[in-house]
């Protein structure tokens, strides 16, 4: 029993090369259960050596296999065949910021890509480099007063949950990949590493205070979100970084109250 064969349309560029991307296609016949990951390395394994994508965990735990399936940010791991193939799934075009309907006029057919808004570096190994530099920008780490108390930082569950959706970013750069803003601004911190500012903001060990709320005041930071809502939409783990960007917005116009600067 099978899924049925498949033909997988692969975005193929190497920017060792100077020749532009081109698809190119491998026909597959898929096992029950089979994930587009597990495709990908039958596909390297017994056609072609030279196809170049990343993973690590096989489980949705990593992020490393994030890429564009039939038009939606997707993890290949966590994504079946099965699934990839049915038509009327719903993909989100960045610039328009609209909801289209995947045309699925070939169920068969699986067209693969790269991330959006991250610079290619072989087929759908994109430039990850950026994305973490933002990351490293939000300082996203524990800032408390007090260095080392004598006991741990204890947090009732009630404050936790705050901060504990936030917790759930596995760094895939889904959301970087499916933002309007990220793909006009490139200075733009984006929606992971603005999510993960917030997760630290709204955790009660830390003190940062002011300091935290300076690093994302600016059109770079909370203030360029269009609110699209995209990244809510496609996170595999369930991360609202819009969420956190109003939040933090709010904040720092409260903040700016309270000195009497608006
Ligand atoms: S391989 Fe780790 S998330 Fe897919």
């Amino acid at each position: 029993m099978t899924d049925g064969q498949h033909t997988f349309r692969v975005l193929r560029f190497d920017s060792a090369d100077d020749e532009t991307p081109a698809y190119q296609t491998y026909a597959l016949e898929a096992s029950p259960g089979m994930t587009v990951l597990e495709a990908l390395l039958r596909i390297q394994a017994e056609q072609d050596g030279t196809l170049a994508f990343r993973y690590a965990c096989r489980g949705a735990v990593c992020g490393s296999c994030a890429m564009m399936i039939n038009g939606r940010e997707e993890l290949a791991c966590r994504t079946q065949v099965r699934d990839a193939s049915r038509q009327g799934r719903t993909v989100y075009t960045g610039s328009a910021r609209e909801e289209v309907e995947a045309p699925g006029s070939d169920a068969q057919m699986i067209t693969v890509e790269p991330l959006r808004n991250l610079r290619v570096i072989k087929d759908l190994v994109v430039d990850m480099e950026p994305f973490f530099d933002k990351l490293v920008a939000v300082e996203p780490w524990l800032q408390p007063e007090q260095a080392h108390p004598p006991r741990e930082r204890r947090v009732g569950p009630g404050a936790w949950a705050e901060a504990e959706p936030y917790t759930n970013c596995i760094l895939c750069a889904c959301c970087h990949s499916v933002c309007p803003v990220a793909e006009q601004e490139p200075g733009y911190l984006g929606p992971a590493a603005l999510a993960q500012h917030y997760r630290f903001l709204a955790d009660v060990r830390d003190q940062a205070g002011e300091h935290r709320l300076a690093l994302v005041d600016g059109d770079d930071g909370v203030n360029g979100c269009d609110f699209a809502w995209n990244c809510v939409h496609i996170c595999p783990r369930g991360v609202p970084p819009t969420k956190g960007i109003a939040k933090t917005r709010a904040r720092i116009t409260r903040e700016r109250r309270g000195d009497g600067r608006q």
